[in-house]
C-alpha cells in the first residue's frame, strides 16, 4: 500500500493546473523534473543516438536545438550491450548518465526478431521502471492525410503484460508465453492516465481491453482503472474492446479526439502504430517513457537500416519526442518555437522528406526548420 501511495503522491504533487498544454503536451504529471542547471546555465540531458538512422536524426535535433538556443548540453552515451557475468547488459556509463540527468532522448535501436539478445528498448524501459508510455497522435494541420482531425493520446502500460518476456517450451511443439498483469502496475498507469487527462484538459479516459477473453488479467486491469476513476469525478471514464476501437478509429477517428486511452502493453504497441497511420505514419509520432525517477523520450519508429547513412531519414518523430521532453523540463517557450517551425515546414511541403511525399534530404528539412527558428 505504501508503495502505491508514494507513487500517487509524486504524481499528484507535480500537477500544475496552469500549465499550458499544446499538441505535444508535456509528459507531466510525473515526478517533477529534478535536473539542475550547470554553472554554464544549461541542463545536461542524456542522448542515446541509437543505430541505423539514429545518429542522423539525432544530429538534426542537436542542430535545431543549437539554433534555438535551448539551454541543454547533451551527454552522449552508447547502449551497445556489453557482456557482464555471462549476461548481455547495457553499459554502466549509460545507466549512470540517465540516473544522474533523469531525462534522456533516444533514437531507434534495432531489435532482433525471433532470436538474439533481449530488446534494448525494453531493457531501458525495465531498467528505469518507465511505467507509462505516452503516445500522442495529432494530425498536422496543412499536411494532407486521409483524416485531418485526429488528436488522441494513447497511454500504454510499459513494464509488463505480454512484454514480460516469460516464455518457455512446455514440451516439443508447445510453447507458453506469460502475460503478466499486476494490480500495482495497472493502478499506477491508470492514475497516470487520469492525471494526464486532467492536466491536459481532456475530459474522458477510455480503458481499452479484451476482458471478454482475458477475464482475469484484463479484468484486473479494468478494476484498477475503475478504482482510480473514482478519484477523478470530473473526468468521464469508460471502457471499450480493443478490436472495436480499432474498427471505429479507422472509420472515424473524430470521437477519439480529446480523450486519453489507457491500455495494457501490447495493445498500446499495436494501436499506437495504427493511430500513427491515420496522421501520416511513424515518422511523425512522438513518445515519452515516463518513470518516477527518470524519463526517456524516443521516436516510436525503427532504425530503418535500408536508408541509414544516406541522409534521407525524417527526424520529425525524434524532434517531436524531444519537445515532449522540453515541456517535461518546463522549457515551454523553446518547445513552442521549435514546434511551430517544424509543423509549418511540414505544412508548407516544400522541404519535406521522402516518407512524407517530398524530395528533401534530412539536412534540407532540418535547415528549413532552422531558418524558421532563427526568424522567430
Ligand atoms: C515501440 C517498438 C518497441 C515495442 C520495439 C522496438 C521493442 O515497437 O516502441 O513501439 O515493441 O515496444
Ligand atoms: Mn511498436
Amino acid at each position: 500500500m505504501l508503495h502505491l501511495r508514494s507513487i500517487a503522491g509524486v504524481a499528484q504533487g507535480a500537477v500544475k493546473a496552469s500549465q499550458p498544454f499544446r499538441t505535444y503536451a508535456s509528459a507531466a504529471p510525473t515526478a517533477a523534473f529534478a535536473g539542475n542547471k550547470g554553472s554554464n546555465g544549461k541542463y545536461t540531458v542524456t542522448l542515446i543516438p541509437g543505430d541505423g538512422i539514429g545518429p542522423e536524426i539525432s544530429e538534426s535535433v542537436k542542430n535545431i536545438y543549437a539554433a534555438a538556443n535551448v539551454p541543454i548540453q547533451w551527454e552522449e552515451v552508447s547502449v551497445e550491450p556489453v557482456l557482464k557475468g555471462g549476461k548481455t547488459v547495457i553499459p554502466d556509463a549509460a545507466i549512470q548518465s540517465v540516473k544522474k540527468n533523469t531525462v534522456a532522448l533516444k533514437g531507434p535501436l534495432a531489435t532482433p526478431i525471433g532470436k538474439g539478445h533481449v530488446s534494448l528498448n525494453l531493457t531501458l524501459r525495465r531498467t528505469f521502471n518507465l511505467f507509462a508510455n505516452v503516445r500522442p497522435c495529432a494530425s498536422i494541420q496543412g499536411f494532407k492525410t486521409p483524416y485531418d482531425d485526429v488528436n488522441t493520446v494513447l497511454i500504454r502500460e510499459n513494464t509488463e503484460g505480454e512484454y514480460s518476456g516469460i516464455e518457455h517450451e512446455v514440451i516439443d511443439g508447445v510453447v507458453q508465453s506469460i502475460k503478466l498483469i499486476t494490480w500495482d502496475a495497472s493502478e499506477r498507469v491508470a492514475r497516470y492516465a487520469f492525471h494526464y487527462a486532467q492536466s491536459s484538459g481532456r475530459k474522458r479516459v477510455t480503458a481499452v481491453h479484451k476482458a471478454n477473453i482475458m477475464k482475469m488479467s484484463d479484468g484486473m486491469f479494468l478494476s484498477a482503472c475503475r478504482q482510480v476513476s473514482k478519484d477523478f469525478p470530473d473526468i468521464t471514464y469508460d471502457e471499450d474492446l480493443l478490436d472495436r476501437v480499432c474498427l471505429q478509429v479507422v472509420q472515424n477517428p473524430q470521437p477519439y479526439s480529446n480523450r486519453v486511452m489507457v491500455m495494457p502493453n501490447l495493445y498500446g504497441d499495436i494501436l499506437s502504430d495504427m493511430c500513427a497511420g491515420l496522421i501520416g505514419g511513424l515518422g511523425l509520432t512522438p513518445s515519452g517513457n515516463i518513470g518516477r525517477d527518470a524519463s526517456i523520450f524516443e521516436a516510436v519508429h525503427g532504425s530503418a537500416p535500408d536508408i541509414a547513412g544516406k541522409g534521407l531519414a525524417n527526424p520529425t518523430a525524434l524532434l517531436l519526442s524531444s519537445l515532449m521532453m522540453l515541456r517535461h523540463m518546463n522549457l515551454y517557450e523553446h518547445a513552442a518555437k521549435i514546434e511551430k517551425a517544424a509543423l509549418t515546414t511540414i505544412a508548407e511541403g516544400r522541404n519535406i522528406t521522402g516518407d512524407l511525399g517530398g524530395k528533401a534530404s534530412t539536412k534540407e528539412y532540418t535547415d528549413a526548420i532552422i531558418q524558421k527558428v532563427l526568424k522567430a
